[in-house]
């Protein structure tokens, strides 16, 4: 594949080296590191057993056993539910005040305890891409705007590549970012799966009203829990994927790039392959398409 000067500028503008593979590109790492450093502390087991052994709480008697038993399924619900709190219910119907606000309340898992604030999203309501990541991370939870951290900041240099912005501009060019999870995990560890599973409501209500001609999946977790699927990255990219009627282009997370920034050609590949996907649906929206979807 040859460059134009444009598009050499818009690597530059990347930070992509000059002498990054211009031919078919090498396999992709079949199983990306985590994206975000992720300090493994709460989720994992102490090394060393603690000295003085947990307390037992004080017995109380047996409540006396209901004639009839529920059924294990209804006991499996309740007792998720018991710890869970209630799955957010009619979040499919909602506008955006009433969704932004039911996310800013939404106690559905136990990261409301440890949250600043929940992070509900941002940019054009009517955006033709929009961009799904992972979690907040401590800035974000702090500031309440998703990726404003590092990542974030190569997160805007690569838009800026393409020609796109956060920052308000019309919807062709201004795009809409969420992430799976609302609500920061303590300590930046991996999302539960049961946290993914309350948060997924609202990202799924998300992308129905802002109606993307596209959506870009960042990075494992964001990929994996949007396609349903515990296939890598590696194996995921160079094709378009659909979710809800929207055609998904996945790629490698922003920090993954910080961390392996040889990596960039492969996710410039992958924004000019969004790009172009957006183009064809655009022109196929306008009538002005010749040549074959
Ligand atoms: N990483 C993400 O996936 N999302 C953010 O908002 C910040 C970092």
């Amino acid at each position: 594949m040859r460059w134009t000067e444009r598009q050499l500028a818009m690597l530059r503008e990347m930070g992509v080296p000059p002498f990054w593979p211009t031919a078919p590109v090498a396999a992709a790492p079949q199983d990306a590191p985590q994206d975000a450093p992720r300090p493994q502390t709460s989720a994992q087991p102490p090394r060393t057993p603690p000295r003085t052994p947990p307390r037992t709480p004080p017995r109380t008697p047996p409540a006396a056993l209901p004639a009839t038993p529920p059924a294990p399924a209804q006991t499996a619900a309740a007792a998720a539910e018991a710890i869970l709190g209630p799955r957010p219910t009619g979040v499919d119907a909602m506008d955006w005040p009433t969704l932004r606000d039911t996310v800013a309340a939404c106690q559905a898992c136990g990261l409301c305890q440890s949250r600043k604030q929940a992070v509900f999203g941002t940019g054009h309501v009517q955006a033709r891409w929009m961009l799904v990541g992972e979690a907040p991370g401590e800035q974000e939870d702090r500031q309440g705007e998703p990726f404003v951290g590092r990542a974030g900041q190569l997160l805007d240099r690569m838009l800026a590549a393409v020609g796109l912005t956060r920052s308000e501009a019309p919807p062709e060019q201004q795009v809409y970012i969420a992430n799976v999870l609302k609500c920061r995990p303590p300590a930046n560890r991996n999302p539960l799966p049961q946290e993914v599973a309350q948060c997924e409501p609202f990202l799924l209500r998300q992308m129905a009203l802002v109606q993307p001609d596209l959506i870009l999946a960042m990075g494992r977790f964001a990929v994996q829990s949007l396609l349903k699927t515990s296939e890598p990255i590696g194996k995921l990219r160079g094709r378009v994927h659909e979710v809800q009627g929207i055609p998904v282009v996945v790629t490698y997370h922003p920090a993954y790039l910080l961390r392996n920034p040889a990596d960039k050609a492969l996710v410039w590949d992958d924004l000019c392959r969004a790009r172009e996907l957006q183009v064809s649906r655009a022109a196929a929206r306008s009538g002005t398409h010749s040549g074959p979807m």
